[in-house]
């Protein structure tokens, strides 16, 4: 097969990626391993940023978010006692919206089979080769058991956080950053009503709990749990008391409603970011460069962050013969990289409480202050609602 971009990975990244490039007439051939289903089913990330969503609008993939999303202008942020709502609407002009990485998984699926886009799934041994050539090319074997090969212009990986793609860039030119965390997140879909208009955050002495939702039949809540913690030990009934506890059930009146819980898991938290994101002709993005911790909801956004300004490079670099652009993704991306690792960061060591009561000290303190200043909720704010794409 021959193609202008070969695209390893089929998610959020790789399928955006193939969209954009397909809007400015630049090929491009899609490889993954998992079904189509597995891809299409998945449940991960809940909010989009400002600049997700207008980047969706503005390549028409908007429709479904605005009639079936759910616009939010801010978050409410508790400790025991205390609940206060930063609105990002009044600080920044910025909104964020409810809608599931399933919902952005579908919409995008259905575009690129509306523009014919090659996609194989269920694909094995996927190996790069030739990246410091103009000519690289990936192997794989597709899902009948016949050895493939895709001869590209330039290859990106977007193969997520155990994807092939960054261990291909020299090993003594990567340099990598990684911080793991003490402790995990329990997370449940639930057919409920959510019992709050906008997401809680809360800082609970028992360990951090929070309150997204799906739709308004279908909520979303997550537990700080130990590292190793087997989801089996959690039954329903002890998932909702302890959600009701931090949550502050009763609290000002406040009620949480528990409802049949249709998914539950455990998920490992990190900050990971590896560099440089371009070697040769192979570019990374989304996951496959770095992970966030999932507090402050950002890898979704910065994956689409990634690719908002990679595939304009790629145009011009493959259509204009003008490699500008290319030459300053790793660096333009890496920005934002960073701010969003910082903000993921902060916000995590803000809420999950350790062992150590000096930390809870800070973390009430620096929660009072975000609650209070107009600077400290501003900032959160910016973080949070988003940055410009190429921030
Ligand atoms: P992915 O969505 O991981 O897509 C990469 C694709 O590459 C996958 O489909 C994978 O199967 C494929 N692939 C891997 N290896 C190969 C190979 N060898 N060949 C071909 N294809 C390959 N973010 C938030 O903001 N909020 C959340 O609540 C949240 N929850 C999460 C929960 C979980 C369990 C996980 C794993 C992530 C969560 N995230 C969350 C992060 C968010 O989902 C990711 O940042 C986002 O999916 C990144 O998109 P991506 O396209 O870069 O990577
Ligand atoms: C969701 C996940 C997050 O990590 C977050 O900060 C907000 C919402 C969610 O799954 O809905």
């Amino acid at each position: 097969m021959r193609t202008q971009v070969a695209i390893i990975g089929a998610g959020p990244a790789g399928l955006l990626l193939s969209h954009l490039l397909a809007q400015d007439g630049v090929e491009s051939i899609v490889v993954e391993t998992r079904s189509a289903e597995y891809v299409a089913s998945r449940i991960r990330a809940g909010v989009l940023e400002h600049s997700t969503v207008e980047l969706l609008d503005s390549i028409g993939l908007g429709g479904r978010l605005r009639a079936e999303g759910d616009e939010h202008g801010g978050i409410h942020l508790q400790w025991p006692g205390e609940r206060h709502h930063v609105d990002f609407v009044d600080l920044t002009g910025r909104s964020v919206w409810v809608y599931g990485q399933t919902e952005v998984q579908k919409d995008l699926v259905d575009a690129r089979a509306a523009g014919g886009q090659q996609i194989h799934y269920e694909i094995s041994e996927t190996a790069l080769h030739d990246l410091e050539t103009d000519r690289p090319s990936v192997t794989f074997v597709d899902r009948d058991g016949n050895a493939q090969r895709i001869d590209a212009d330039v290859v990106v990986g977007c193969d997520g956080s155990f994807g092939p793609s960054r261990a291909s860039v020299p090993e003594r030119l990567r340099e990598t950053w990684e911080r793991v965390y003490p402790y995990s997140w329990l997370g449940i879909l639930a057919d409920v009503a959510p019992s709050t208009d906008e997401l809680i955050y809360a800082w609970h002495p028992d360990g951090f709990g929070m309150h997204s939702m799906r739709s308004a039949t279908v909520s979303r809540l997550y537990l700080q749990v130990p590292n190793g913690t087997d989801v089996d030990t959690w039954s329903d009934d002890r998932i909702w008391d302890a959600l009701a506890m931090r949550l502050g059930h009763g609290q000002d009146g406040w009620e949480l409603t528990p409802g049949p819980i249709t998914e539950k898991s455990v998920l490992p938290m990190r900050s990971f970011v590896q560099t440089p994101m371009r070697h040769g002709r192979l570019f990374l993005a989304g996951d496959a460069a770095h992970i966030v911790p999932p507090t402050g909801a950002k890898g979704l956004n910065l994956a689409v962050a990634d690719v908002g300004v990679l595939a304009p490079a790629l145009v011009a670099l493959l259509r204009d013969k003008d490699d500008r652009l290319a030459d300053s993704y790793a660096e333009v991306a890496l920005r934002r990289v960073w701010r969003c690792t910082h903000f993921s960061w902060w916000m995590t060591t803000m809420l999950h409480t350790t062992d150590d009561p000096f930390d809870a000290q800070l973390q009430l303190s620096q929660l009072r202050w975000v609650t209070s200043s107009a600077a400290g909720a501003t900032g959160l704010a910016e973080n949070y609602a988003g940055l410009p794409i190429g921030f």
